[in-house]
């Protein structure tokens, strides 16, 4: 047996594949278009392992993706490739409309004719997983109840609205083909590999560097961040034992102010690496002009996952943050890979006001 993931060589999709070889032996065929958020240094300690096969590609190339499926013939597809920068699709929102809709779209019928042939025992197995985001609910006012499954699609961003639609056409492909589907929708996560695009590896690595700390706004919108490895269980968890065609949100209970979050890893930071003129590295937080449509607060009621499935994240903030500042600290090898020409090019679009 076999599953066929995409966007294996991004920050969640990474973690996903490692963890996965390091659960079993089950190989994965790994099909990543390598934008500047797929790296294959973060696959570097499975390169030559036999479990696993890149494949440089596009979901949305469909004459390709139908012939590793017809090769693999895989159990499962695991889908995460997506363009996935909510600041990125507000600069340019045609990669997001490219590859989160039409991608989507041209991966789930590339699935459909794979698994409608398949023999009846392999076609009731099959799954196809679909990766999404709790941004597609929208934004909650600070006394409104979390996110469930039964929220109403209120996108209200490129990004979101790109999830949303690919999260539509998956439902319609149950419905009106059978498609055998599941759908996860996360809140954000953090850990190691993450890019330092976002907002944890991003303050990390900048408190490192001298610069300065841009927090958006007031600084008082809230996440509800999960551990990287707890989404990663959840997901193998909704795979080998979600009810197909159902949706469940994931998340770590963890809600938190931008501002709190940007402190915690000042301080872990003036714990771990002290800055040499003894200062606190909160001396480097600055506000900058807030985000254009800035949603307020995201968080998710994660029951259903827990009482159908039994799944609960194994780590608090406090450890998991630890840990992720810890793996920064000691990869800089990994930084340094990453901040290339294109993301230095990228920092001075987003903050030249900084
Ligand atoms: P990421 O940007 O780090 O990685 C995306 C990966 O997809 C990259 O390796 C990239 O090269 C690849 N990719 C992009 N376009 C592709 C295409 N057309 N064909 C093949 N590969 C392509 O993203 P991430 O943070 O790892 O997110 C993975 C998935 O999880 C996304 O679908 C995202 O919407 C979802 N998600 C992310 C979070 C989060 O906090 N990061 C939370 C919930 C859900
Ligand atoms: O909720 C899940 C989503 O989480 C995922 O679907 C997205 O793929 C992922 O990127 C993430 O989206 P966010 O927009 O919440 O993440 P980001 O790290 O960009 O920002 C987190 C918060 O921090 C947000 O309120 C904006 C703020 N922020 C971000 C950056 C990059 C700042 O204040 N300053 C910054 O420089």
């Amino acid at each position: 047996m076999t599953i066929f993931v995409t966007g294996g060589a991004g920050f969640i999709g990474a973690n996903f594949v490692l963890d996965w070889l390091a659960h079993g032996d089950e190989p994965v065929v790994n099909l990543d278009k390598l934008t500047y958020a797929g790296n294959l240094h973060n696959l570097q300690s499975v390169q030559g392992d036999a479990r696993h096969l890149f494949v440089q590609g596009d979901i949305g190339d469909a004459a390709l993706v139908e012939r590793l499926l017809a090769e693999h013939r895989p159990r499962a597809i695991v889908n995460f490739a997506a363009e996935s920068h909510v600041d990125r699709s507000i600069h340019g929102p045609e990669d997001f409309i490219q590859t989160n809709v039409v991608g989507t779209f041209r991966l789930l019928e590339a699935a459909r004719h794979y698994w409608q042939a398949l023999p009846a025992t392999d076609k009731e197995a099959f799954r196809f997983l679909h990766v999404s985001t709790d941004e597609v609910y929208g934004t909650l006012a600070p006394s409104d109840p979390a996110f469930t499954e039964a929220h109403n699609y209120e996108p209200n961003s490129p990004y979101s609205a790109s999830k949303a639609a690919s999260d539509h056409l998956v439902r319609a492909w149950h419905h009106t083909y059978g498609l055998p589907v599941l759908t996860t929708n996360c809140s954000n996560n953090y850990g190691p590999l993450h890019f330092p695009e976002k907002l944890i590896p991003l303050m990390i690595v900048n408190a490192l560097a001298g610069k300065s700390l841009p927090v958006y706004g007031d600084g008082m919108q809230v996440r509800d961040w999960l551990y990287v490895k707890d989404h990663c269980s959840a997901i193998r968890r909704v795979l080998q034992a979600g009810r197909v065609g159902q949706t469940y949100n994931v998340g770590g209970w963890n809600e938190k102010p931008n501002i709190d979050i940007v402190k915690t890893v000042c301080a872990l930071l003036d714990e771990l690496r002290p800055r040499s003129d003894g200062h606190s590295y909160t001396q480097q937080i600055t506000y900058v002009q807030d985000r254009p449509g800035h949603d307020r607060r995201y968080a998710i009621d994660a029951r259903k996952i827990e009482r159908e499935l039994g799944w609960t994240p194994a780590e608090t903030f406090d450890t998991g943050i630890r840990k992720t500042v810890q793996w920064y600290l000691d990869n800089p090898g990994w930084v340094a890979n990453v901040q290339s020409g294109a993301y230095r090019d990228w920092l001075q679009k987003q903050y030249e006001q900084v």
